[in-house]
């Protein structure tokens, strides 16, 4: 049977990094980019093919699977879930999501992947099994993951995501006009995560009160959110900037942007993920808009989207 499936990007709006600590943070899906897989019947074994990922192919069996290939874990967790080791066909895998750029490619991929394989068993698997194995494949990709961009991207719901408690959907009243501007700096999650890491070990005190203040600001902004308090989301999005500049995951690229975004009249801008490259998101109005992609791009954004959320 021919079928396809996909998952969207994401981008946290508050709360990176402090949420590996338990703090609280806030992640919409970016559904205009999306990872997709395209299955076609094929004979034995399954292959995966994803050519815009740095390992373009797998081909996964029973016994010969490699548990540190993001792709052939998923097929692998997937399978074993279904308990469907004898699947047969081939599965491509096509992303617009940028690679290590703080909008989730890695789980996207996964997530469309794990579906894929449940369509070609003719079986649908429920998100949050789905969310389960997108987040060991995670480890792969980031260490030690807290859970959030698996969660966001496999429900495709904005979340309040506390680590290891339940999962919060949050409603957005007051729909949110949302730049992202790319540094076009690729970078590793996982080093940035490692060096908060060292400097929590090296600072503890000073450390866990810049993780109280940010949670403290995702609080906010969730009653923000919820109630549609559009200018104070901006300001508090540019909190935590200023937070996430103190724990040494910002760059100068990101701060250029987050500058020029906000001289250029955004609400509020930050980066968003694991920092030191990737993407900085801007919340504007409809007024600003313009404005303020005029202003991301003389800056030396590589790439624009735009979004609205809710
Ligand atoms: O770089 P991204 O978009 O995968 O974001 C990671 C978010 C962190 O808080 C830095 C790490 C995590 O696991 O939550």
């Amino acid at each position: 049977m021919n079928s396809q499936a996909s998952a969207p990007g994401k981008a946290i709006l508050f709360g990176e990094h402090a949420v590996v600590y338990g703090v609280p943070a806030i992640a919409i899906p970016l559904s205009s980019i999306r990872a997709r897989a395209y299955c076609k019947d094929t004979a034995h074994p399954l292959t995966v093919i994803a050519e815009d990922l740095p390992r373009p192919a797998v081909t996964i069996g029973a016994e010969n699977f490699d548990r540190s290939d993001p792709l052939a874990l998923t097929a692998a967790l997937t399978m074993e879930h279904l308990n469907a080791w004898n699947l047969a066909g081939e599965i491509r895998i096509r992303s617009d999501i940028p690679i290590a750029s703080g909008l989730g490619s890695g789980a996207a991929v996964s997530a469309a992947l794990g579906r894929a394989i449940a369509r070609m068993h003719n079986s649908d698997i429920p998100d949050c099994e789905l969310s389960k194995i997108v987040f060991e494949v995670e480890k792969l990709h980031h260490g030690t993951p807290s859970g959030i961009d698996n969660t966001v991207v496999v429900h495709e719901k904005p979340v309040y995501f506390v680590k290891d408690e339940a999962i919060e959907f949050i409603r957005i009243v007051e729909p949110l006009h949302i730049i992202l501007a790319d540094t076009g700096i690729a970078s590793l999650t996982r080093d940035a995560v490692a060096d908060v890491r060292s400097l929590y070990e090296r600072e503890p005190a000073h450390t866990a009160k810049q993780f109280d203040e940010i949670g403290a600001i995702a609080n906010d902004a969730r009653v923000c959110i919820e109630t549609g308090a559009i200018a104070r989301l901006g300001e508090l999005m540019t909190a935590n900037h200023h937070l996430l500049r103190s724990l040494y995951v910002s760059s100068a690229e990101l701060d250029k942007l987050v500058d020029a975004a906000l001289i250029g009249g955004a609400l509020g801008a930050k980066m968003s993920g694991g920092g030191r490259g990737g993407n900085v998101i801007a919340l504007v109005n409809d007024r600003s808009a313009n404005c303020v992609k005029d202003a991301l791009i003389k800056a030396g954004t590589k790439v624009l989207l735009e979004t609205i959320a809710g």
